[in-house]
């Protein structure tokens, strides 16, 4: 059985490999500011949880992968040291101009040790995750940064990926350099206080009830008299919002690092969800006419998330925004539903299909990561407690980012309606 059990012992490698990914790589997503690079990076993840899946399901076939979630530690202080930056995109150099390539070459390592008949079924995997992580390296392309700063510490995280003599420990090891310094050892990594939107302006809240500060106006969304074509941009201005909670969520992975596979799974999941949601209202404003500059990002609920226990963030998330959410979703889809605008119908469809199936996570997964962060409150009362720890949080933290741009430029309620009345 030794044939065998090497080439386990491989996927076992790759398997804690593209798992960690998951854990680590997520940091990135709320420390860069471009939406199509949130978007790629939530895209990946979730294709990366879907490489952990399957080898796992096809490692448990074979002898010797062993029955655990967990990581080995020489492996996970690779990754941790790789979130280390302070700087979005040095550290996101670090994961695809190191980390990733060192991936596939463990893939490609895989490919041409094993037996192509005997593990045929690993083959076939094998080959379609080469296919994978080769269109990852060409889709992250154009994001990556040449300077003297990404240059140094992809040198840094080399020479930690060749201690290890490679991903699977397939080429000579060679020894850390003197002086070698772990940034992870001198000091923690910490969630910036606030998340980056890049280029885009800024605020607290899109949501208000006056139609002169905020796009959405709370009120119009439910009043038969407002125009649908109001709400429609009003909807699509709210997925793209949707943006807080790629944000917000990508934080719980790092801060949760032994939970179970499937739970980390079932997160890359819901993050990459919300990241095609927001990736709709991102597509859809410019088609009718709005300035993606003239809208302003809200921070609110990252910038007030971040302070509480990521069991409390996913709390309020599941429980609190989504369960919350449906009642207005679903007057706001009758009343898009009078446009004929079938791809709009289409997008809400799919999102309300999506929500539901987070709402079934968070009763799947609240109760684990309440354990994992050692929560022994029954659920009801802990939901009840955090909703009034939240609104205390939001005292302190929430209403701190004043509007980045005046009312003339701003894209208002106001401003939508009379968009809207303009195309008539
Ligand atoms: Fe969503
Ligand atoms: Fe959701």
């Amino acid at each position: 059985m030794a044939a065998v059990q090497e080439m386990a012992r491989l996927q076992r490698l790759l398997f804690e490999v593209e798992r960690d990914f998951v854990r680590t790589a997520t940091t990135l997503i709320y420390r860069v500011g471009e939406p199509e690079l949130k978007y790629l990076l939530c895209q990946h993840v979730w294709e990366s949880a879907g490489h952990a899946r399957f080898l796992r399901e096809r490692g448990r076939e074979m002898s010797g992968f062993g029955s655990g979630d967990g990581v080995r530690d020489d492996l996970r202080r690779l990754f941790n040291e790789a979130i280390m930056p302070s700087d979005g995109a040095t550290a996101l150099a670090g994961f695809y101009r190191v980390l990733k390539p060192a991936l596939l070459a463990a893939y490609r390592h895989y490919l041409q040790a094993t037996h192509h008949l005997a593990d045929w079924p690993s083959l076939h995997l094998v080959e379609e995750f080469i296919g994978d992580e080769d269109r990852h390296a060409r889709e992250m392309r154009a994001f990556l940064q040449d300077t003297p700063e990404v240059s140094v510490w992809c040198e840094h995280l080399r020479s930690a990926l060749a201690a290890l003599g490679g991903l699977l420990g397939e080429h000579t090891r060679i020894p850390l350099p003197e002086p070698f310094v772990w940034e992870s050892d001198t000091r923690r990594y910490a969630h910036p206080a606030t998340c980056n939107r890049g280029k885009y302006p800024t605020c607290s809240s899109v949501f208000s009830y006056d139609p002169e500060e905020t796009p959405i106006v709370r009120p119009w969304l439910v009043d038969p008299a407002t125009d649908a074509r109001v709400i429609r941009i009003m909807v699509y201005v709210w997925l793209m919002m949707e943006m807080d909670a790629v944000d917000y969520l990508a934080t719980v992975f790092v801060d949760t690092p032994d939970a179970p596979f499937d739970l980390h799974h079932d997160l890359a999941r819901h993050l990459w969800d919300e990241s095609r949601h927001s990736a709709f209202g991102y597509r859809q404003l410019p088609k009718l006419g709005i300035d993606l500059m003239t809208v302003e990002h809200s921070l609110d609920l990252y910038n007030i998330l971040v302070q509480m226990p990521p069991h409390e963030r996913y709390a309020m998330m599941t429980m609190e925004f989504e369960a919350g959410s449906f009642p207005t979703k679903a007057t706001v889809m009758d009343r898009i539903r009078e446009l004929n605008d079938f791809e709009a119908d289409t997008l809400l469809a799919f999102d309300r299909n999506d929500e539901q199936n987070h709402v079934r996570y968070g009763h799947r997964w609240l109760p684990e990561i309440m354990a994992l962060c050692g929560d022994t409150r029954p659920v009801e009362e802990f939901v009840r407690a955090t909703q009034a720890r939240f609104a205390e949080t939001a005292k302190v933290y929430g209403n701190q980012t004043p509007h980045a741009l005046p009312p003339e430029t701003r894209l208002t309620g106001s401003k939508i309606l009379r968009l809207v009345q303009s195309q008539s």
